[in-house]
């Protein structure tokens, strides 16, 4: 029987990042995310991750200027997203004004690289969801450059339509450090096997955001908030999660394919929702949360993951939750852009065997004769 889901299979190499490696645990080109989540900014490690080194103050200026240099929408795109339906899940608006923008913008003409195309993803996906978000619940159609200089701040402030609040841009930002790269996962796997062909990086990134969708990926933060969101108090969560696992249903926020110890980045995003949970003097869902982490070490020795607490965190960050997912999308286009560029510098199509388990060869049946 194949390996179920390749787990525990390596393959491919790489030096973008280790994740759960012993004695290391998770990095990007070397640097701890610890270190990296506590003394840096996204934009230091999106150029780390896309150009291969941290910049120096005047590289990091000047990438700034860059990003918000490329938050406009060009109007076949906003039209795109005044068509899509207010019921759209926003991963999917991304999905499409992704394959949208590269039809306009394609790669390769005015000298556009997959570098320069992850950098106009990474600017302009906060406004795309901005834009597609304010004209449906809003019925407005918004400017999508705004003062703030950085990523995050830009999406809350779009978002929201007023400056962003230092404590909750401070947080997100973090939360786009942790979210930035994670080696072979689904979605970069994915965008990997679409570069493996040859195509653009349009594709890869259009691939990569679909598979991000799923619950068991990315789209566990989203499906984190409504079990926390369901519970009136701690002991309605343990005694409610009792139930679940005794019927062997998934607690979303738990467990990983690599982590089987502990999620490194999971006591980061705990901390900050801590932090926004009590300047918000509301710490109902943190506690909640610490009661349902408490009963699933207790009762299956699993830990969060970084989604459990990321949804308590996007939520004091007033961030609705169909969202939670897209800005991960937002941050991880530097980890894909990353892994795009790799697979181009040593390419090998990526085509692997399977098991055969259908019918032995037979004869064929003709029309007439088929019950
Ligand atoms: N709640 C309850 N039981 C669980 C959970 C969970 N969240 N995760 C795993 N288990 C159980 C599972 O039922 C199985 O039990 P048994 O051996 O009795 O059948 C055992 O643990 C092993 O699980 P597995 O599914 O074989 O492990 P996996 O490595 O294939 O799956 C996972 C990893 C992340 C898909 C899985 O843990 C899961 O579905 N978690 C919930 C979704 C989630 O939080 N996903 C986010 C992943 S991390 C960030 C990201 O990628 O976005």
């Amino acid at each position: 029987m194949a390996n179920s889901g390749l787990n525990g299979v390596t393959a491919g190499s790489s030096g973008v990042s280790t994740v759960g490696k012993a004695g290391v645990g998770l990095t990007y080109r070397g640097y701890s995310i610890t270190d990296l989540a506590a003394e840096s900014t996204f934009e230091e490690v999106a150029y780390l991750l896309i150009y291969g080194k941290l910049p120096s103050h005047a590289q990091l200026d000047a990438y700034k200027n860059k990003l918000a240099g490329l938050r406009s929408l060009p109007y076949q795109l906003k039209t795109l997203l005044e068509h899509m339906p207010q019921s759209a899940h926003p991963m999917d608006v991304l999905r499409t004004g992704t394959s949208l923008l590269g039809t306009i913008e394609a790669e390769g003409e005015d000298g556009r690289t997959a570098a320069s195309v992850g950098d106009r993803l990474t600017a302009s996906f906060g406004s795309m969801l901005a834009y597609w978000y304010r004209f449906h619940s809003r019925n407005e159609r918004i400017e999508t450059d705004s003062d703030e200089d950085t990523v995050a701040g830009h999406f809350l402030n779009l978002m929201s339509g007023m400056a962003s609040d230092p404590l909750k841009r401070d947080a997100l930002d973090k939360t786009l450090i942790l979210y930035a790269e994670h080696e072979f996962n689904a979605s970069t796997f994915s965008a990997r096997v679409i570069t493996s062909t040859l195509a653009d990086t349009y594709s890869a990134v259009t691939g990569a955001i679909g598979a991000l969708r799923g619950p068991l990926h990315g789209g566990a933060n989203e499906a984190a908030m409504e079990l926390v969101s369901s519970f009136d108090s701690p002991q309605d969560a343990e005694k409610s999660v009792m139930h679940m696992l005794k019927a062997r249903r998934l607690i979303m926020g738990f467990g990983h394919r690599v982590y089987k110890n502990g999620d490194p980045r999971s006591p980061i995003v705990k901390d900050l929702a801590r932090q926004l949970s009590d300047a918000a003097n509301n710490t109902s869902f943190y506690d909640i949360s610490d009661r349902i982490e408490a009963v699933m070490f207790r009762e299956k020795g699993m830990f969060p993951n970084l989604d459990f607490y990321a949804a308590t965190a996007y939520h004091l960050c007033g961030i609705p939750t169909a969202m939670f997912t897209p800005v991960f999308v937002i941050a991880r286009t530097s980890g894909w852009i990353a892994h795009v560029l790799e697979q181009r510098g040593d390419n090998a199509l990526i085509r692997p065997l399977s098991e055969y388990t259908g019918p032995g060869p037979r004869d064929y049946v003709a029309i007439d004769d088929r019950g």
